[in-house]
């Protein structure tokens, strides 16, 4: 079966990661993941705000996703809506269990995920992006987090599904794992699929995220190879 862009039912999109893009933030990344463009910032670990959100033995995380007015089709609305809170939530259940919090108690790590282009599969990609983000900014981790969905397309389970894909698809299942430690961080699902179809679309999900985590590696590698550390 030919996909609309060409691809195989097992191929991602193209991938571009730069790690440290941002001059303000203590570390960043711009990731550009077939038409998704998408930057995540990090700060901290800091103070923080408000205070009674602070852990005596462990940081907090905390993640803010938004989408440019001028990301989507029809022009979105600035500012938070329910997606966005929803998208904010997964995105720090993915990304908590890689960092080490206890390191750095009575402190917040802040995350921004900027969506300036969109063309389906944002939080994979900011997921993706942010934990670049947190090794740029030289927070421990005990992993990356690679992120990637598979899904449904006539009848056909199929990886990284573009926007006409996930239009006229059946489902789509975005998820994160941790590879060090073989852990899923993130798993949804929107649409139907059969239990057999739920077992292939992890198994290829999980294929796809070994491919964005060499990506990662290799963006960080780029970025610090060679170089000093300050
Ligand atoms: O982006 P992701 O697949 O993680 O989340 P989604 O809620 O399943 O959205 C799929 C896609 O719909 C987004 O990536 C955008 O391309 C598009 N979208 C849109 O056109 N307008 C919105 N207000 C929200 C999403």
């Amino acid at each position: 079966m030919e996909r609309v862009d060409g691809r195989r039912f097992d191929e991602l999109r193209p991938i571009k990661i730069e790690a440290g893009v941002l001059k303000r933030a203590d570390g960043s990344c711009y990731i550009e993941w077939g038409k998704n463009k998408i930057y995540a910032a990090v700060y901290g670990p800091k103070k923080v705000l408000p205070r009674h959100l602070e852990k005596d033995d462990r940081a907090i995380l905390r993640c803010r996703y938004n989408m440019a007015p001028f990301s989507v089709e029809e022009r979105k609305r600035p500012g938070p809506d329910r997606r966005a809170v929803e998208i904010g939530k997964v995105m720090q259940g993915a990304l908590e269990p890689a960092i080490l919090m206890h390191y750095y108690p009575k402190s917040m790590i802040e995350i921004s995920v900027e969506v300036v282009q969109a063309n389906a599969g944002t939080r994979c990609a900011g997921i993706t992006a942010v934990s670049v983000a947190l090794a740029d900014a030289g927070i421990p981790m005990r992993d990356l987090v690679p992120s990637c969905a598979a899904g449904k397309v006539d009848g056909q389970v199929i990886l990284d599904l573009a926007k006409e894909e996930d239009n006229s698809g059946e489902a789509d299942m975005p998820v994160a794992i941790i590879p060090r430690l073989n852990q899923i961080t993130l798993l949804q699902m929107d649409g139907k699929l059969t239990e057999q179809e739920v077992e292939q679309a992890i198994t290829l999900a999980m294929q796809g995220c070994q491919q964005v985590y060499q990506l990662q590696i290799d963006a960080l590698r780029r970025k610090y190879a060679g170089a000093e550390y300050e």
